[in-house]
């Protein structure tokens, strides 16, 4: 790998870092993977903190790139897919979405708590609620990845399986999904109440705007993949077994 920048990356390497932050708060997730600070010490240009750090600016500035795309799908167009591969999309994008984010904007809240909990004690409660909340909707992942995704998958594939008991099955399994996705709702509220919907006072610092907007997007995140599984995967699977077992 080169450590030397390419012309067209000259621009990218005179912008500070805090500037790239307040324009795409998505890059604030490459600068923390290479500890890089975008807050307190975000008024450097990138190309003093690549070379502070022995990083490669080229590498770094892709990276930077590919956070600023957009990161939202086409639910409408996922919602016509086949089961299998609706499923297989939900995991590669929905589930691997969560598991990237869930431990950066921990180390966000984590900060944020520290530095205003004092004269905000909502960031504490806030920390304390994304903890909880992050296990819960990690161990959900689990089970459908485990336990519910393969049973449709199975389903799907093997005719020769005993249909009745197949919906019986699955409306036990279809209840449990349903409870958790409610569950996934109430600390939605929560989230939403204690953040006065995702607004930050006016002289937040940097992470604690970017730990604002994180926590917004992946509101928005949550509610397109739990559409996709409620309203999408579940009806079309049941309705499906309904009809086999009935014919
Ligand atoms: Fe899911
Ligand atoms: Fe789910």
């Amino acid at each position: 790998m080169s450590d030397r920048a390419t012309p067209q990356s000259e621009h990218w390497l005179q912008r500070r870092v805090g500037d790239i932050v307040a324009d795409h708060y998505t890059t604030a997730f490459v600068f923390k993977k290479y500890g890089i600070d975008f807050c307190c010490g975000g008024g450097r240009p990138l190309q003093w903190v690549c070379q502070k750090h022995h990083i490669d600016p080229n590498a770094l500035i892709a990276q930077l790139k590919q956070a600023i795309q957009s990161e939202s799908v086409d639910v409408d167009a996922l919602a016509q897919l086949p089961l299998n591969e609706l499923i297989d999309r939900i995991v590669q994008h929905y589930h691997q979405y969560i598991r990237y984010r869930t431990p950066i904007i921990q180390q966000f809240a984590e900060k944020v708590a520290r530095v205003y909990g004092h004269a905000h004690p909502e960031t504490v409660k806030l920390l304390e609620l994304w903890q909880q909340w992050s296990a819960h909707l990690l161990k959900h992942l689990e089970e459908e990845e485990t336990y519910t995704f393969p049973f449709i998958k199975e389903a799907l594939k093997n005719e020769s399986f005993d249909r009745a008991k197949l919906l019986e099955d699955w409306q036990a399994m279809h209840r449990r999904m349903i409870d958790q996705h409610q569950e996934e709702g109430t600390y939605l509220e929560r989230m939403r109440e204690l953040t006065d919907s995702y607004r930050p006072p006016d002289y937040a610092c940097r992470t604690f705007r970017v730990l604002y907007q994180s926590l917004a997007e992946f509101e928005d995140q949550l509610l397109a993949h739990v559409h996709l599984e409620n309203n999408v995967l579940f009806p079309r699977f049941e309705a499906m077994l309904k009809r086999m077992s009935a014919g």
